[in-house]
């Protein structure tokens, strides 16, 4: 079976999450640009390739009437709605996926593990792996997104063959893969490794969370890793690559041009001329490591108190995951350590610290990125963290300074172009802003063109039709070397 590789090939995406989440405000269906990192990387792909994309809407909708209005409402997006019960797709999202499974990809002790929530987890594959075998066709390739879909390859494909399709199934994880030792924590760990080599090609972000996964592969199945990139198991051989996903920079340098950014960069300057502005965006999610960016802030203020009145970090933290409930102590932990830093360090002449925590428009958010003259960002462990890209992506007149975690994946292809930090260590990343507000120009321009450089050539679109090529070619030749 061949697959062309222009634009017309049958592709379908999958992911828990579409682009647009669907919200019912009085009586009526509207739906919104959804935030988080998989949509920006997929949207970016929509300019080069043709896609249909299936997903939760975010929503329950039970009357077949309601359902028809949604489906319609997506129609026009290229979205296909997968409608559950909103019980289950609270068990599968909050209570697997984002309790008991997001936890252990990033390195968090403690395992919440309990069967009604995995059982949810299962349910909601089958049913993802119910309407994509309907909707393919023999020749479609399907590309399946991120740890709340880890069962699906699998389910797929015995679907697929009952039904007498061939397809090839891809699978992106947007997070870190853990080394094996912390992975073996989790209970269900060798079904959601068999549901993902039921794949013809799985794509890390990173060389180290592929190798993880391989190291992962042979302790726990036993399965052939000889061969570098290459899963020998249950008779199929799976590829695994390191694939970097990326932004589509044009899409910001189109934003910066618009007379709405360029009237708010100037009034953002004017309010904060003879300062320096930090700017830091993020979910507000645990392993962003906010906390610890409120607190290694706080010790830069109390390092150099004479920056009281000529330094200001502003961060927003986007509102996520709201019904788990440790992302609701965070929250709360976070208001309170703010307005203790402010408390402490406000003058009369205003507050080091702006913390917002609800979502910004994008205009808003580019005018924030251009403005700023140093970005920092504390994860404790993220899979890529495009921030960082989009940073970049507003500074080609400014030349700002990335202040970048070294846990955050974007570390390893990132780290000459940044100022890196251990986000635990306060005294580090205090001395790390310290180095970033005061570089010299020519170093500040020479990171600058490494980081710009960097971001300009692995687009989003690079990197979806890097996946697709490699996916379709291992489709063609399903026995060949990866
Ligand atoms: P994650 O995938 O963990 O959320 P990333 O840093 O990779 O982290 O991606 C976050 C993405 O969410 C960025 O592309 C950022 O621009 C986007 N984003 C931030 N705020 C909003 C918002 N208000 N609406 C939509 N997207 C947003
Ligand atoms: O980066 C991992 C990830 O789950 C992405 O898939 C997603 O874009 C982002 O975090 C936001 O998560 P959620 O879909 O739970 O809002």
């Amino acid at each position: 079976m061949g697959y062309s590789t222009d634009a017309k090939r049958n592709l379908i995406i999958v992911s828990n999450r579409l682009p647009l989440s669907v919200k019912r405000v009085d009586g009526a269906f509207e739906s919104s640009l959804s935030s988080g990192g998989l949509v920006t990387a997929l949207s970016g792909l929509t300019k080069s390739t043709q896609f249909r994309w299936f997903g939760w809407p975010g929503i329950e909708v039970k009357e077949l009437q309601d359902q028809k209005e949604v489906l319609k409402s997506l129609e026009q997006h290229n979205a296909s709605p997968i409608f559950l019960d909103s019980d289950l797709a609270h068990e599968h999202y909050n209570g697997f996926s984002n309790r008991i499974l997001w936890p252990i990809l990033h390195y968090q002790s403690g395992v919440l593990y309990d069967d009604t929530p995995w059982q949810a987890y299962k349910r909601v594959n089958e049913l993802f792996a119910d309407a994509i075998a309907d909707a393919a066709e023999s020749g479609t390739l399907i590309w399946v997104h991120d740890y709340h879909l880890m069962l699906l390859p699998e389910l797929l494909r015995k679907r697929l063959q009952d039904r007498g399709k061939a397809c090839a199934i891809g699978f992106s994880l947007h997070t870190p893969f853990p080394a094996g030792d912390f992975w073996r924590n989790l209970p269900v760990r060798k079904h959601l490794i068999e549901g993902l080599l039921s794949s013809d090609l799985i794509g890390f972000h990173t060389d180290e969370y592929k190798q993880n996964f391989i190291d992962t592969c042979a302790s726990l199945l036993g399965a052939g890793t000889q061969i570098p990139n290459q899963i020998q198991y249950k008779n199929r051989l799976v590829c695994t690559d390191k694939f970097i996903v990326g932004i589509d920079p044009q899409k910001f340098a189109d934003t910066l041009k618009t007379p709405e950014v360029q009237d708010r960069i100037k009034t953002l300057k004017e309010r904060y001329k003879g300062m320096k502005v930090i700017v830091g965006v993020d979910r507000l999610d645990y392993i962003k490591g906010l906390t610890q960016k409120l607190k290694g802030f706080d010790s830069f203020l109390e390092d150099h108190p004479e920056l009281r009145t000529k330094v200001v970090l502003i961060q927003v933290a986007v509102p996520s995951r709201e019904d788990v409930k440790e992302y609701q102590e965070l929250e709360t932990e976070l208001c309170t350590i703010a307005g203790k830093i402010n408390g402490k360090h406000a003058t009369p002449e205003g507050t080091p610290l702006l913390y917002m925590h609800r979502s910004v428009p994008f205009t808003e958010l580019t005018a924030l990125y251009s403005v700023a003259d140093a970005c920092l960002l504390t994860s404790t462990r993220d899979g890529m963290n495009l921030v960082s890209f989009e940073y970049v992506a507003c500074q080609e007149q400014n030349h700002g300074v990335l202040v970048l975690s070294e846990f955050a994946g974007a570390a390893t292809f990132m780290r000459d172009g940044s100022i890196p930090f251990h986000p635990a260590n306060t005294t580090e990343m205090s001395e790390a802003l310290f180095a970033a507000l005061n570089l010299d120009d020519k170093e500040r321009q020479r990171k600058f063109e490494f980081l710009w450089d960097f971001v300009t050539k692995n687009t989003s679109a690079k990197w979806g039709s890097t996946f697709i090529e490699k996916l379709s070619r291992r489709c063609s030749h399903s026995s060949a070397p990866c």
